[in-house]
């Protein structure tokens, strides 16, 4: 037994509760045609000019990476408008939230955000011995009135989802910017944008305006969903330089392979790609939405790629019986919304697959 020398936070600590893994499935069922429509990725898959760079990158595998990503940070710092020493890059935006915590806080500085958000805020908080405080929702989105509250000398990072995962809302930006007065200059702010694609222009908050302002800011986003990069996890943050060599010193020196790096490369000029991504996914979730309605579930609106619905049963056991008919959808027991179910937009097959596999479950449920 090894227990008596596990320091308490990881003797504690439960692993991440991902998405079950399509190959798991069909090995259970026996069959080859299940879907997985519960890890929010890309039903379209990354833009075949990423696929090509990938392809083309690989008999240089024997090569270690760029450790600096010198092409990548001068094209997504023209991307993003900030300088390239302005850039953090990751093995998925996951691994840049890991960093942050472990570059800035400590016993005596801790993390705040709010309940049923992202979990790897809390995962990677406790599995680094540093407090962590979740803040109730209201309604099923972010109360930053309430997070405003509990800001003290002691909190050093705010993950702020927007929009939320899992339950694809947002705040605006007059919400932010009196949140922002309320809690003043010291902690520093984590924008986690990772579906920020799926949201129109005119809806976001200016994030690029707040890091010039306010240098204790980091905004992230993810190549790994709107860009159907996932497999090859690569994430990025922007802030201040100031903020970016520190985590620079924390992190492994090739931390971001080389196919990600080629394949982020190209899927960044490939802006058709994306927007038929963008076109799909509306025009899914307006079908979802619709299917969910006439079956009596209450679903939360989402600005992103998947939608959030209380089945107001236990949503586990209808996931169960989805997973008999090859569907795989999300349960919601980890962010304490057992009778919810989260799904995301797939192909139009897909969506259809899913609303009848779920009539199927609520019929014989
Ligand atoms: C809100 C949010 N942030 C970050 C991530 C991490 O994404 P990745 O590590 O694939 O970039 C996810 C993935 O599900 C997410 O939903």
């Amino acid at each position: 037994m090894v227990d008596s020398i596990v320091p308490e936070n990881i003797r504690t600590l439960t692993a991440y509760p991902p998405g079950k893994p399509l190959s798991e499935l069909e090995r259970e069922l026996g069959v080859s045609s299940a879907i997985k429509l519960a890890s929010n990725e890309n039903a379209l898959g990354p833009s075949p000019k990423a696929t090509r760079a990938i392809a083309n990158a690989l008999p240089e595998l024997h090569r270690y990476p760029d450790g600096g990503a010198f092409y990548l940070r001068r094209r997504l710092s023209k991307h993003v408008n900030v300088q390239p020493n302005e850039l953090l890059l990751g093995n998925g935006s996951n691994e840049i939230i890991e960093l942050l915590i472990r570059t800035f806080c400590s016993k005596d500085a801790g993390v705040l955000t709010s309940e049923a958000t992202f979990v790897v805020y809390r995962l990677v908080s406790q599995a680094a011995g540093v407090p962590f405080e979740a803040v109730p929702m209201t309604d099923l989105h972010f109360d930053l009135d309430a997070i405003a509250e509990r800001v003290t000398s002691n909190t050093r990072l705010i993950f702020l989802c927007n929009p939320n995962n899992p339950t694809g809302t947002k705040f605006n930006q007059e919400s932010l910017d009196r949140f922002l007065v309320r809690i003043g200059d010291d902690p520093i702010v984590v924008l986690d944008e990772a579906y920020i694609e799926y949201v129109p222009q005119a809806e976001r908050v200016k994030a690029m305006e707040l890091i010039a302002k306010r240098p204790r800011t980091v905004v992230l986003r993810t190549f790994s969903k709107a860009y159907g990069l996932a497999g090859a996890r690569i994430g990025y943050g922007m802030t201040s330089e100031a903020i970016a060599d520190y985590v620079n010193r924390v992190r492994q020196p090739f931390n971001v392979n080389q196919l990600a790096q080629v394949g982020a490369l190209a899927a960044l000029d490939d802006t058709d790609h994306l927007q038929q991504v963008i076109e799909l996914t509306e025009s899914g979730k307006q079908k979802i939405y619709a299917g969910l309605e006439s079956m009596g579930m209450r679903y939360t609106p989402s600005w992103t790629n998947f939608v959030l619905f209380d089945t107001f049963r236990d949503g586990k056991s209808l996931y169960q019986a989805m997973l008999k008919q090859g569907v795989i959808v999300r349960p919601m027991n980890a962010y304490g919304l057992p009778s919810h179910l989260r799904v995301n937009m797939g192909l139009n097959e897909e969506n259809d697959r899913f609303l009848a596999a779920l009539k199927q479950a609520l019929n014989s449920n």
